[in-house]
């Protein structure tokens, strides 16, 4: 089978190119990406080479650009990572996440059902039914619980969530979407609370904590939410959403305290920083569907998780430190130049 991996030099997308590469010798997977800041192909330095394995450049919102694209390769499968993925950047920024988000989701979609495909596969997010609060531990999501967004993020991801059922009961596109909690593990941009926590305490640098702390995430190592989309693709009804999470719930005041005992730095570190305007206080996945139709488990807890994360940060100190002197930018050039 041929893939077209969306977003793939991202963090998720660029783990689970890694997974399919290595797992799936027989297939072909193709990483498109517009490498925006987000996208670093330093995170693909393990497949490159693998015959397996091709990268394009590439903005999912071009509209010729992609439909050339699916004339030449006919894929059998789109997996859609490619996202404007963070919130605070939504705040003060909102149109680019609806020409990312919601365009291009529409224009792959529109490929789709101008050339068949198998499966067009949405990774969509927990936070696409807003919040629940902190009181209530006995709510969490479930695939039924209603579209109800906080963010210009998470109202972009529902929006693009809406087409995707739509092209699937209008014109029949076989197509599936997952909706993840926050993942954590190797390669993710160190905007992210839990990198950029790492990197700031290894630099004795004051950690932000947005208001008090104690928002809640359930957090899921990224190899158990590749190991579930993987599931989903060749094994998922079409037109179904499956919610993906491993019952892993944290405040975020939690984490950088677990962070900071790891790392062997004193809490006077945390600064209380102004609040997140709309944060969410609670996110919590019900996986029970994935669980029970799919036979999905996850591999790891927390604690293994963020040790072995903490760990790998601490073994790949340049591929982090490139981005924060933001070398890894010039990496396209150096590797690609007169290749595509
Ligand atoms: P990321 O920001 O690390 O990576 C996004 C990638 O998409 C980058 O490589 C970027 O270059 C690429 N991209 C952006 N705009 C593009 C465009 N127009 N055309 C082609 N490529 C483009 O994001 P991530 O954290 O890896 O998230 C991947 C997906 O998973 C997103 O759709 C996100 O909504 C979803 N998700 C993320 C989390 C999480 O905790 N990070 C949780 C659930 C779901
Ligand atoms: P983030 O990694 O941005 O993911 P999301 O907002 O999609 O859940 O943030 C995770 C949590 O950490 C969220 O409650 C906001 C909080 N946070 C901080 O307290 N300080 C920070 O510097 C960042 C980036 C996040």
């Amino acid at each position: 089978m041929k893939f077209i991996v969306t977003g793939g030099a991202g963090f998720i997308g660029g783990n689970f190119v890694h997974y399919m590469v290595e797992k799936y010798p027989q297939d072909q997977i193709i990483n498109l990406d517009a490498l925006t800041y987000a996208g670093n192909l330093e995170t693909l330095q393990p497949v490159e080479g693998k015959t397996n394995y091709k990268f394009i450049k590439g903005d999912i919102t071009d509209r010729d650009f992609i439909f050339g694209l699916f004339e030449k390769e006919k894929p059998d499968v789109i997996v859609n990572f490619a996202a404007e993925s963070h919130v605070d950047r939504s705040i003060t920024d909102p149109d680019i996440f609806v020409r990312t988000n919601v365009m291009g989701t529409t224009t792959l979609l529109d490929a789709c059902k101008a050339h068949g495909i198998q499966r067009y596969h949405q990774v969509s997010t927990d936070e696409v039914y807003g919040d629940l609060p902190l009181d209530r531990p006995d709510l969490f999501f479930t695939e039924e619980t209603p579209l109800h967004t906080s963010s210009p993020y998470s109202s972009s991801k529902a929006s693009a969530d809406l087409f995707v059922m739509a092209y699937h009961r209008t014109f029949g596109i076989p197509v599936s979407i997952s909706r993840c909690s926050n993942n954590y593990g190797p390669y993710q941009f160190p905007e992210k609370l839990i990198p950029l926590m790492i990197s700031r305490a290894l630099a004795d640098e004051a950690l932000p904590v947005y208001g008090n702390g104690a928002n809640v995430r359930d957090w899921l190592h990224v190899y158990d939410h590749c190991q579930a989309i993987d599931l989903i693709i060749r094994k998922g009804s079409d037109g179904c959403i499956y919610n993906i999470g491993g019952h892993n719930e944290h405040s975020n005041l939690e984490v950088v305290k677990t962070i900071l005992q790891a790392l062997g730095k004193p809490d006077s570190l945390i600064k209380y920083v102004k609040d997140r305007p709309g944060h969410d206080m609670r996110y919590a996945i019900d996986p029970a569907k994935l669980e029970r139709d799919l036979g999905w488990e996850p591999v790891y807890n927390f604690q293994t998780g963020i040790r072995q994360t903490i760990q790998w940060y601490l073994d790949n100190r340049e591929w982090w430190e490139h981005i924060i002197s933001g070398e890894y930018s010039h990496y396209f050039e150096k590797m690609y130049k007169g290749r595509v």
